[in-house]
């Protein structure tokens, strides 16, 4: 944790301290849920209103052996990510940010974890929409984590075989739109810099301020994929966990991230005391 510390403190990054440490979950909240369709129309407060109905159905067994804690209302996990979800929507509102990027030096740093738990956190929020969407083309795992398999993804989208309304779906919770990538891309550079992912990102952004749209990224240091992404979001959510990335690495990362859009480093994996969370 030092080496985090040190690297964080050479780069004069003061926004530090969110500590995660995630068991699974105690208890379920999330029942089976009839989902309502992709979302197809929104309200004045961009919440999304879902017809026509196919079935989704999230798996509480699947969802606490991925982790997956943030439903889990009365779980203090779930409370450390609520915790977190305050703090990322204070600053993104006051910078006028609606488009988070979640990345991190070195793979396996739990990106999407976070992800994931941020985003169903932010969508019990009964004023936002939070959509996640898993741009990490190389490495998809928003489905798996979930447990979601769907027909149409980011994969036909980009293939120009589904508009985006066709692969936004809804995991069964209320204003959380998910837009999972079910298979590896190739090429993964060039298409993250193409007109169809900046009219996708743009399109996102665009329509409701009450949308928050979260991409789950690849490691900022194992190709260009992350690099690519970065200017095309508002803001960059750094994941460090401990143990899995060198000093220089984490050194090297911040050197790369443009500094007056990074919205915090959460130290992910951290030793703690007890097995909470704490901030
Ligand atoms: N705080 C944590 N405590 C324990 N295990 C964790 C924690 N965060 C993530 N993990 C585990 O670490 C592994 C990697 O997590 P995750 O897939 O979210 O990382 P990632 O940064 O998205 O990885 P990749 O770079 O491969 O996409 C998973 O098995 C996940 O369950
Ligand atoms: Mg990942």
């Amino acid at each position: 944790m030092e080496k985090i510390k040190d690297a964080l403190a050479k780069a004069k990054i003061e926004n530090v301290g969110n500590k995660i440490n995630t068991r699974p979950a105690q208890q379920e909240t999330v029942t089976q849920q009839t989902v309502k369709g992709f979302p197809n129309t929104e309200n004045e407060l961009g919440q999304i209103t879902y017809l026509n109905t196919p079935i989704i159905k999230l798996d509480n067994a699947h969802l606490e052996k991925n982790r997956i804690v943030a439903h889990t209302k009365s779980d203090l996990n779930s409370y450390s990510f609520d915790s977190l979800r305050t703090q990322i929507l204070q600053k993104m509102e006051e910078n006028n940010w609606r488009t988070i990027a979640v990345v991190s030096p070195t793979p396996q740093s739990g990106k999407t974890l976070i992800s994931i738990n941020l985003a169903i956190s932010i969508a019990h929020q009964p004023q936002k929409t939070a959509i996640l969407v898993d741009l990490d083309l190389r490495r998809p795992k928003v489905a798996t984590y979930l447990g979601i398999h769907t027909e149409k993804s980011m994969n036909d989208y980009l293939q120009d075989k589904a508009p985006l309304k066709d692969i936004m779906i809804n995991p069964g919770i209320d204003r959380l739109v998910i837009v999972p990538t079910m298979k590896p891309v190739s090429k993964s550079a060039e298409i993250l810099s193409s007109k169809k992912i900046t009219g996708l990102i743009t399109e996102l952004r665009a329509r409701y301020e009450s949308r928050i749209v979260i991409f789950d990224c690849p490691p900022v240091l194992n190709s260009d994929d992350a690099m690519v992404l970065l200017p095309q979001v508002d803001c960059i959510l750094l994941v460090i966990a401990n143990g899995m990335s060198t000093q220089s690495e984490i050194e090297e990362t911040l050197h790369h991230l443009p500094k007056a859009n990074l919205l915090g480093v959460v130290l992910n994996k951290a030793e703690v005391e007890s097995k909470a969370y704490y901030y």
